[in-house]
């Protein structure tokens, strides 16, 4: 694992919405430069940044057109390798999102392969070779080139397959992950790894890792060879470079090559119900005052996973993405605290969403470059109680996506100023996880207290216990096993929170951190 990437405590920002710095109503490289120290400040020493490169912004640029070619919008490649420089002056480190499972339907290898003529890019991406021949269990486009055949999808329409071959190819277009063809795929993609690594970038968060190989591949074995064969070519060329799987199995990730997955928002999985579980009109998060969750609703899924992985890569946590639906939308201002206390004095490395630390809110909007329902938490960052909230100089109709214009939308600015804000929550959590090495630390958690029935929870790092009730009404719970000595203190608390020998008694939504 890249040494810095132990102690990485990341912000994910999405380039759009961040800062803009030159007035034109959408955010650039030289906005997040300017951004980078109140980043650091804030806690974090690494940047995740949604895709960057020339696009048709189909779907935010996840629908790439030329992997090497910054969109303009953001600024040219200089200016991104300025902002690498930046990041780098400050001791920072930065991934760029690297899409490996398809282009855009406008990129120059899908033009090539669309061409009723054979050439080099016709089984770059995967074609039937008659269209009558549909695609099993695959979604597909016909009816749109003068080729012969239909092609896959990865995603959306606009989102053509990659083809990096089948494990158990049975129908004559259907290739062997071996093929030449799908083998030039791999290279290419490692080809655009190697250009952006030499240009400055740390690593990559890479988008649906685990999407490569087609149909049957089970346990993904063929998609894992893939990453393995990638993994050895940055372990013997670039071995501070970091590759983060947008995966959500660590078991399989990690052994493919991945240091660290995501546990992420899908559905059924469990950190949704930490954050974001509302159905039917009722609002069940576990961190939500009235919740009936006890954390084992967590904790018994989360738990296997992570024992699996431990020792070998790391399972992250997140406060939000650019695809879910932001937490302020299902938890107040004190949740949130407990919440993201809980999470950054977790295992893994914390990926905090830019504006979450303000608790930005969930806007209701119409859809923008395929966000559909993702859209309302894209929107500008609020820094402060300038025009736009800071973000940019443009006319407010000009703006990428409206600002929040509630009478109390949450600012950078006022929050620095409130010692009791949600930013000072974050940064002292951070602060605390950037000071305590037991908190960097991956393989040392240990469930001390959690019950099926009981809402109050304790877990251990090393030499530090961490306690947290987030019900509304106090509580007391024993902890005999992992015991901590009489003399430990506190240092960290939200809330109330106290310790009588094997006592703990917790006060309404609290969360504490004891020393020994
Ligand atoms: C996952 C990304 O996070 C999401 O925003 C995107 O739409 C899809 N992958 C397709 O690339």
């Amino acid at each position: 694992m890249p040494k810095w990437l132990q102690d990485a405590v990341f912000y994910e920002i999405y380039p759009q919405s961040f800062k803009d710095s030159n007035g034109d109503g959408i955010g650039d490289f030289d906005g997040i430069i300017e951004k980078l120290d109140y980043i650091q400040d804030l806690g974090c020493n690494a940047i995740w940044m949604n895709p960057c490169f020339d696009s048709p912004f189909h779907d935010a640029g996840y629908d790439v057109r030329d992997y090497k070619k910054t969109a303009q919008r953001y600024g040219s490649n200089e200016d991104l390798i300025r902002l690498f420089d930046e990041v780098h002056k400050r001791n920072m480190h930065i991934l760029l999102d690297l899409v490996p499972g398809h282009t855009s339907e406008e990129h120059e290898w899908f033009r090539k392969s669309a061409e009723r003529t054979h050439n080099e890019y016709s089984d770059r991406y995967i074609w039937t070779d008659d269209w009558f021949n549909s695609p099993e269990g695959m979604n597909y486009v016909a009816g749109e080139s003068d080729r012969n055949g239909v092609y896959v999808l990865n995603f959306f329409k606009c989102q053509p397959a990659l083809n990096y071959g089948f494990l158990h190819p049975d129908k004559p277009w259907q290739k062997e992950i071996t093929d030449p063809a799908c083998t030039a795929t791999k290279e290419a993609l490692k080809d655009i790894m190697r250009f952006w690594l030499d240009a400055g970038c740390d690593g990559f968060r890479v988008d649906m890792a685990d999407s490569l190989v087609k149909k049957d591949d089970e346990n993904k074995s063929g998609t894992s060879m893939i990453w393995q064969d990638i993994r050895q070519m940055l372990d013997e060329s670039y071995p501070e470079a970091a590759l983060v799987s947008e995966w959500n199995r660590p078991w399989l990730s990690i052994p493919a090559g991945f240091h660290m997955d995501f546990c992420l928002d899908w559905p059924g999985n469990c950190y949704n119900l930490l954050l974001r579980d509302a159905k039917d009109g009722r609002n069940n998060s576990f961190f939500h005052k009235e919740s009936s969750r006890s954390v084992l609703d967590f904790f018994d899924e989360y738990l296997e996973s992570y024992e699996k992985i431990k020792h070998k890569g790391r399972y992250c946590l997140i406060t939000g993405n650019h695809d879910t639906i932001r937490a302020a939308h299902f938890l107040d201002v004190t949740e949130l605290k407990l919440a993201y206390a809980f999470l950054f004095t977790m295992p893994g490395n914390p990926f905090l969403y830019y504006g979450d630390e303000i608790g930005m809110r969930y806007l209701s909007l119409p859809t923008k470059e395929g966000g559909y329902t993702r859209t309302g938490s894209r929107t500008p960052m609020q820094w402060d109680d300038t025009d736009n909230h800071g973000f940019s100089d443009a006319a407010p109709e000009n703006l990428y996506l409206p600002v929040d214009s509630a009478e109390d939308a949450p600012t950078a600015a006022a929050q620095k100023a409130d010692k009791d804000s949600l930013w000072h929550v974050v940064k002292d959590v951070l602060a605390i996880r950037n000071r305590e090495e037991d908190l960097k630390e991956n393989a040392n958690l240990e469930l001390l207290y959690a019950k099926k029935e009981e809402r109050a929870f304790a877990y251990r790092r090393g030499n530090l216990l961490m306690c947290c009730n987030p019900a509304k009404e106090a509580c007391s719970i024993e902890i005999t096993a992992g015991q901590f000595p009489a003399g430990s203190k506190k240092i960290y608390e939200i809330g109330t929170a106290d310790r009588n020998g094997e006592s703990y008694v917790l006060g309404a939504q609290s969360f504490v951190i004891w020393q020994v």
